[in-house]
């Protein structure tokens, strides 16, 4: 019968294009199921088409919990081979730094925390910049955002601020009565919520963002000695921000523009770079500043602690399959190099654990043998098996009988102790406790009087419309925690919820006036 014939273009030869099933077998008809008589029923033992369509079943895997919305490219990272004017190799031995010139692959996933995978990218949001580096050493992954700041200072509070930004539980909607009950009782939030509420919270594109480390870390030289360290990608094709109005023109055309941006530039060989840098703090608690240095709802002053160059990145490539590249691709904070460190910074620890262990679940137990994951250099462990193994990761010349350490059968040995460790000394009461220098209001406010006029507007109306959806008692306490951070800010969020307020009321007095105009209308039948 003419409509079981192949299509012209697809009756030649079988060879390399021909398609198979995953077993390897030629399809012969990939558009009828195998039925009894041409009008079925369908036949159980149908192979191919079960093989299709149960793979289709499971082509999503659970996305990720927050920073679902995602785009990644391949590329390079470029040392300077020293920070600022000194040899960089004075305060870290992590080989990728240490020659002017040095090439370490990257591949960078840039994303929006809250909505999922397919959401705008245009909402108020923080951005990811996740950069993992492919060194000699094995994989450094920079896990940042686009601010350098963060909601809250301890890892224990992050389902709950994640919560409070997410769709409510029972409506499914982002609620700004919600998001300010939680903020209005976290004061730490201020400075973040002073940056997401001005256009800083919708970059115009990942091209034209900035990129922090956000969380402090420590660089180690070969003395074994240490030192703070915060990090910061400065975008070398300048930085753009939207207002919320820009912002909503384009998503009311385009709900992927950032990613088609991103994608469009590396097409046409415009290639995006950024500049890494840092600011290095001696390892101690700087009981001289008035904020804690492990503090993350707190920025290091530049004036005080300089930013220092120490590479250009350059992203070069795009992927050649989002689901294999982009999704599968895991970042995480633990995932660290010789010569670089944690800090005690309570986020950085939490954050820590939270990502692999997210990833044995979202991607599965073996995802650091994908390829997007794997290190490129040679790996070597005793971990067997799990689900989805598909290589052993023996050396050459090992035996593969011997999956233990220590042995003496030709088996794997630890690498020689020949670094100088770093041991920092820690003491204390183990106890659940605030930091001491909480001073939540002071950058804010301070950040509040950098902004130009224009952001400061911009900030103003959209603090105003979310937290108007809040109740009373919230509201005055928002407006009390920004008076706290500037007398200004304070007044102009209180005069725009009482405009509201009146706006409301206005509407209200008109609706039942209206409605018993149109009751006395009304006509008996
Ligand atoms: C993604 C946890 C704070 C940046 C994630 C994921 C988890 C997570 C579970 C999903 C990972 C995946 O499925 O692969 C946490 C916890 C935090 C925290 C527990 C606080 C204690 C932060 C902060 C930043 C940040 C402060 C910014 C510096 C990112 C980025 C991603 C991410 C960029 C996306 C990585 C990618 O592109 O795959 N986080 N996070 N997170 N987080 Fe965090």
């Amino acid at each position: 019968m003419s409509d079981q014939k192949l299509p012209e273009h697809n009756t030649a030869a079988e060879g390399e294009r021909t398609l198979t099933t995953r077993q390897g077998h030629p399809v012969r008809n990939n558009q009828q199921q195998r039925t009894v008589g041409t009008r079925g029923p369908a036949t159980l033992e149908n192979y191919q088409f079960l093989e299709k369509i149960s793979h289709f079943d499971r082509e999503r895997i659970p996305e990720r919990v927050v920073h679902a919305r995602g785009a990644g490219a391949h590329g390079y990272f470029e040392a300077y081979g020293k920070v600022g004017d000194e040899p960089i190799s004075k305060y870290t031995r992590a080989k990728l730094f240490q020659e002017a010139g040095k090439r370490t692959p990257v591949f960078v996933r840039f994303s929006t925390v809250i909505h999922s995978s397919h959401s705008p990218e245009t909402m108020r949001d923080p951005r990811g910049f996740a950069v993992k580096f492919y060194t000699e050493d094995g994989n450094w992954d920079l896990v940042g955002n686009n601010l350098k700041v963060f909601f809250i200072r301890d890892a224990i509070k992050f389902p709950d601020v994640i919560h409070s930004l997410k769709p409510d539980p029972v409506t499914n909607r982002q609620d700004g009565g919600r998001i300010f009950d939680f903020m209005s009782n976290t004061p730490e939030a201020m400075h973040m919520l002073t940056l997401l509420f001005s256009p800083w919270g919708i970059p115009a594109n990942y091209r034209q963002m900035q990129g922090s480390g956000v969380n402090t870390y420590k660089w180690v030289n070969d003395q074994g000695e240490a030192v703070l360290v915060k990090y910061h990608w400065e975008p070398v094709q300048g930085i753009r921000n939207l207002t919320q109005r820009d912002a909503e023109q384009i998503q009311a055309k385009n709900i992927n523009h950032a990613t088609q941006d991103l994608y469009e530039a590396i097409e046409r060989g415009d290639y995006p770079q950024w500049e890494l840098l840092v600011q290095i703090m001696s390892d101690d608690d700087h009981p001289e500043l008035d904020f804690d240095p492990l503090d993350d709802t707190k920025i290091w002053p530049k004036e005080q602690f300089p930013w220092l160059p120490v590479g250009r990145m350059t992203l070069d490539r795009n992927p050649e399959n989002y689901f294999a590249e982009v999704e599968q691709a895991a970042f995480g904070t633990g995932v660290l190099v010789d010569g670089l460190d944690f800090s005690d910074d309570k986020m950085l620890v939490g954050r820590t654990f939270s990502y692999s262990d997210t990833q044995r679940y979202r991607v599965g137990t073996n995802y650091l043998q994908l390829p997007i994951n794997a290190p490129k250099k040679h790996v070597a462990t005793n971990q067997r098996d799990g689900q989805m193994a598909y290589r052993v990761d023996v050396a050459p010349g090992q035996n593969p009988h011997v999956n233990y350490e220590p042995n003496s059968t030709n088996g794997l040995r630890e690498a020689p102790r020949d670094v100088v460790e770093y041991t920092p000394w820690v003491e204390g009461h183990l106890q659940r406790a605030p930091i001491e220098r909480t001073n939540d209001f002071q950058q804010a406010g301070e950040q509040y009087r950098a902004f130009e006029d224009w952001e400061r507007d911009d900030l103003i109306s959209n603090l105003v419309e979310n937290i108007s959806a809040a109740t009373p008692e919230v509201q005055a306490r928002m407006v009390e925690l920004f008076t706290k951070c500037d007398e200004d800010y304070g007044r102009r969020v209180a005069e725009g919820l009482e405009q509201v307020r009146r706006g409301r009321e206005e509407r209200e007095r008109e609706a039942v006036a209206q409605a018993e105009e149109r009751s006395k209308e009304a006509q008996p039948y």
